[in-house]
């Protein structure tokens, strides 16, 4: 006897999942221009280069670039350690054309491993709570809401803080 799976057509199975088409890298000053577009599209928000730079100096490693073949970036991911033991994502971002391809999980894997390797015990972020995508994305690597940050967002939204143990 076979088993129902086995008879299926093909044509229903899951198409297979390669790896994204980049590489990580650590930042570095010349991804500024790109990562600032990105950061305004995705996040709404405009920062001053200088804040990138000097956000990335005490952890240098927690800057993460997703960048594609020619070096571009294709999505970020920013984290630092402010807080002792803790690391924080403070800005997480993929360029719309490259969503839902697994970059943001990508970023998010080597995130966590190096924030374990560096000896960090908790990571933290902030979404806001329209943010379902998010979200659900966040739950699916262990985070849970924490707290609720009422007008957390300079346009007032509210946002929630979510953690998880790095065991
Ligand atoms: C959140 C964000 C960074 C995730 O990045 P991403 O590269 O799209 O993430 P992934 O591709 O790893 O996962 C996204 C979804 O695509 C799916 N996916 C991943 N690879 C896939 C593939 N090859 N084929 C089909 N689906 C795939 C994942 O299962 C996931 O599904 P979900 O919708 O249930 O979560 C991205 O959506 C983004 O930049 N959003 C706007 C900015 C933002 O909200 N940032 C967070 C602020 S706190």
């Amino acid at each position: 006897m076979r088993c129902i799976a086995e008879s299926l057509p093909s044509i229903l199975s899951a198409p297979p999942r390669g790896p994204p088409p980049v590489h990580l890298r650590e930042f570095e000053a010349r991804d500024l221009e790109t990562i600032a577009s990105i950061v305004e599209e995705a996040l709404h928000e405009r920062y001053e280069p200088s804040l990138y730079l000097s956000l990335s100096e005490p952890w240098p490693e927690g800057f993460l670039v997703a960048a594609e073949p020619s070096e571009h970036p294709a999505g970020f991911l920013l984290g630092v350690s402010q807080v002792e033991r803790e690391g924080r994502v403070l800005m997480f971002a993929v360029h719309r054309n490259w969503r839902s391809q697994g970059i943001g999980a990508f970023l998010m894997d080597e995130f966590l491993r190096r924030a374990h390797a560096r000896g960090l015990h908790r990571a933290t972020l902030e979404v806001r709570v329209s943010n379902a995508s998010a979200i659900r994305f966040y739950t699916r690597y262990g985070f849970s809401v924490i707290d609720l940050l009422r007008g957390y967002y300079s346009d007032g939204e509210n946002g929630y803080q979510m953690a998880r143990d790095l065991p």
